[in-house]
Parts: C-alpha cells; sequence; structure tokens
C-alpha cells in the first residue's frame, strides 16, 4: 500500500515554462513514481515545454494546465478543475515588469503573481494536498528579499521600480510560508521556501542579474524540498543550497499575520 501511494505521487509546478520551474519539473518528473502537472500562461509554450520533458526524462505522465496566476479566476477556476490528490504544489512562478502594470484584475502585476499568485495556490489546493496528506508545498522564494511595506503592497503611494517591487514579493514569500505552514500543519501538509539561486533567465535579466548557475543548479534545493525526507518532516522554514537557514522575516509575528489577512481579503 506504501509502495502504491509512492507510486501515484502527483506535483504541480508553476513557471515550468521558464528557467528554475522548468528545471524542477525535470528533476520531478525523473523521479520515479511522481506525475508532474505544469501550469502555464500561454498553452503552447506549455504544451510545448510538457513535450521537451517528456522526451528528456521518458515520463509520459506530464501534462499541462492553463492559468495566468495574476488572475484569482484562473487560479480558482484551475482549482475547480483539480481532481484527486495532490502531493507536492511548487510555487515559481513569478514575473519582474520593468514598468508598473496592472493584472486584468486591477492588482499590480508583482503582487498580483509573486504573492497572491502564491497564497491563492496554497489556498485553493488545500483541499487537495489534505487528501494526499502528507504532503508539502515549497515556495521559490529568493535571498534577495525585502522591504515590505503593508501599507503600500501595490507601489501606489511609492516610486515603482521593478527590484524594490520583487524583493517585497519575495520577502511576502518567505513570510506567508510560515504562515501557511502553522495552518496547514495539523493537515499533515508541510511548506517551506527556499533560494533556488542565481540564475539567468528574463526574469533576473529584467532586475539586471546576470547569474552564474544553471537553470538545474537553481532546481536542486527546490526539488529536494520536494523529494526528499527533510521537505515532509520540516516545516516553515527558508532554505539555501540544501540547507536550513535562518530567515530575518520569521520573527514578525504580527507582520506575518497581517500580511497573511491581508492577503485573504484580496478578492
Ligand atoms: N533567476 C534567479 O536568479 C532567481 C533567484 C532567486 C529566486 N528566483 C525565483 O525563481 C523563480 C523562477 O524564476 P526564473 O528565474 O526561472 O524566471 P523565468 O525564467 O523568467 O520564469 C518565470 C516563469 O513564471 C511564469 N509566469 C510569470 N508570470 C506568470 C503568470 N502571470 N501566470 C503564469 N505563469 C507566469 C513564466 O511563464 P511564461 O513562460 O509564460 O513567461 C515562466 O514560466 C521565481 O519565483 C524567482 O523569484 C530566481
Amino acid at each position: 500500500m506504501r509502495h502504491e501511494s509512492r507510486q501515484a505521487r502527483v506535483a504541480l509546478v508553476t513557471g515550468a515554462t521558464g528557467a528554475i520551474g522548468g528545471a524542477i519539473a525535470r528533476r520531478l518528473a525523473a523521479t520515479p513514481g511522481f506525475r508532474v502537472v505544469l501550469v502555464a500562461r500561454d498553452p503552447h509554450k506549455g504544451g510545448a515545454t510538457v513535450e521537451a520533458l517528456r522526451r528528456e526524462t521518458g515520463n509520459s505522465a506530464i501534462d499541462c494546465e492553463c492559468a495566468d496566476l495574476s488572475l484569482q479566476a484562473d487560479i480558482r477556476a484551475l482549482a475547480q478543475r483539480w481532481q484527486g490528490p495532490l502531493h507536492v504544489l511548487v510555487n515559481a512562478a513569478a514575473e519582474t515588469p520593468r514598468e508598473r502594470q496592472v493584472s486584468a484584475e486591477g492588482v499590480e502585476r508583482q503582487f498580483a503573481t509573486n504573492v497572491l499568485g502564491y497564497f491563492r495556490l496554497i489556498e485553493a489546493l488545500t483541499p487537495a494536498l489534505q487528501a494526499a496528506a502528507p504532503a508539502r508545498v515549497v515556495n521559490v522564494a529568493s535571498y534577495w528579499a525585502g522591504g515590505l511595506d503593508l501599507d503600500d503592497l501595490e507601489f501606489e503611494r511609492r516610486p515603482y521600480d521593478n527590484d524594490s517591487a520583487y524583493r517585497q514579493a519575495k520577502q511576502a514569500d518567505r513570510m506567508l510560508s510560515v504562515a501557511f505552514a502553522e495552518r496547514l500543519a495539523p493537515h499533515g501538509v508541510t511548506v517551506n521556501a527556499c533560494h533556488p539561486g542565481d540564475v539567468r533567465s528574463r526574469l533576473a535579466a529584467n532586475l539586471g542579474f546576470g547569474g552564474h548557475e544553471t537553470p538545474d543548479e537553481g532546481a536542486r534545493t527546490p526539488a529536494w524540498l520536494a523529494t526528499e525526507a527533510v521537505g515532509g518532516t520540516v516545516t516553515g522554514k527558508y532554505f539555501e543550497q540544501q540547507r536550513e537557514t535562518p530567515c530575518r522575516f520569521a520573527a514578525d509575528r504580527a507582520a506575518i499575520d497581517t500580511l497573511y489577512a491581508v492577503c485573504l481579503e484580496y478578492r
């Protein structure tokens, strides 16, 4: 029985048409017993990624779900379509537009995709994660984080620059990992955050970062949390280079609770 459930582990990976998310999906698809579902906003790109991953890993159990993760409506629809248990959710999708942009639902895009996208996907898929317990969530965050302003999450009062909005979003991802870890622990779901590595990508180029690691190197820590025992036993922690690393944002209980409440209210 234990063996059977191992055979049926299902992972959902966002950002898999990009550098690091793609490499995470490849690592998971190459792990025996995993069925991998990618989330892509562009169905053609998603389909091409599925084909490439099937070819590269020999795993035919790879599929794609379409969703623009800046949109609550798309996330809700994805969760409604979802059938069966979900053992692993990897949030890796993020965007860093150089100019301030808003989603079709009117929310500043970095906050919409990089923060609310993570938040809402975890929230909407909690029943599927619970049904798979023990299950895990891996939030791809960053060491490059800080400057969260709870009174101006959408850069309406501050002048927007994509680096500040990105650092704020990655701080929020780390804080929300703590919040969800506490809430989901009774249901057998762990939630951890990590820095993947410095990888050349479109996201990084928009921020002016070169990146000196390969996407596969960047996928190592998130995939390790998704597949190895540590990711199922430790929860609410932050990791760099496969090591639990102190997170300076984890101690601010009031800010974590406020951020969680604010995200919950964004309807
Ligand atoms: N690169 C680094 O050095 C670095 C360092 C620290 C942390 N990270 C983190 O690693 C993660 C992956 O970044 P990356 O460097 O691999 O970036 P990337 O190559 O630019 O990939 C970003 C991915 O997110 C998807 N995406 C963006 N907005 C979306 C939306 N609204 N809906 C659905 N999907 C959306 C993109 O889809 P499309 O293909 O359709 O654009 C793409 O698949 C991010 O969370 C980032 O913060 C990266």
